[in-house]
């Protein structure tokens, strides 16, 4: 077992090193795509899991990395299946943001963000850090600090406009 879990992985774009053989990446969706303007992007997590249901025995890792999607998906037309669906092959696409961050789904978005953070902390070892980072973009973080009972350490703002939390909590 890994020391650190990255529960959500996405494209990886905060990692000095996208092959870390510290950490274990997992994310829901496995796919890479070429944006219409010609960008590539992938997503090739270690392992294809859901953070509400993870596959690991409790007290796992010594650190869990928890950065979720935070964009309401508003676009009325589209379903769960179409966002998270229909990227797993080569293909060309729009709607750069979804693709890149996924998308919570508009009504039961704060079920899915509490099972969340259960599961990273039941995966977590006594003792262990959860860094938790959050785009207040649609929801202020305020209102997701509630869906979790752990209390948080210390946090920190990346800039005036970019609206990112960077968060540190420890299992009890
Ligand atoms: C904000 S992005 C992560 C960005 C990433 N930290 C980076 O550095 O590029 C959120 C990710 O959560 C993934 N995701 C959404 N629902 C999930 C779920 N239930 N379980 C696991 N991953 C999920 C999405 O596929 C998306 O890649």
């Amino acid at each position: 077992m890994k020391d650190i879990l990255d529960a959500c992985c996405g494209g990886k774009m905060f990692y000095f090193d996208k092959k870390d053989s510290r950490v274990l990446f997992q994310d829901i969706r496995n796919f890479e795509i070429v944006l219409c303007d010609g960008r590539h992007f992938e997503i090739k997590p270690d392992i294809q899991a859901d953070f509400t249901n993870m596959p690991y025995p409790d007290n796992s890792f010594a650190m869990v990395v928890f950065d979720p999607p935070h964009l309401l998906r508003n676009v009325k037309k589209s379903t769960f299946a179409e966002i998270y669906g229909s990227l797993n092959s080569k293909s060309c696409a729009t709607g750069y943001q979804h693709i890149k961050y996924g998308a919570l789904p508009n009504s039961d978005w704060k079920e899915m963000l509490s099972k969340g953070f259960t599961e990273c902390f039941r995966v977590l070892k006594h003792r262990g850090f959860l860094i938790f980072k959050w785009n207040e973009t649609d929801i202020k973080v305020s209102e997701i600090l509630k869906l979790t009972s752990e209390k948080p350490i210390f946090g920190h703002i990346s800039g005036k406009r970019a609206n990112t939390h960077w968060i540190c909590f420890m299992k009890e």
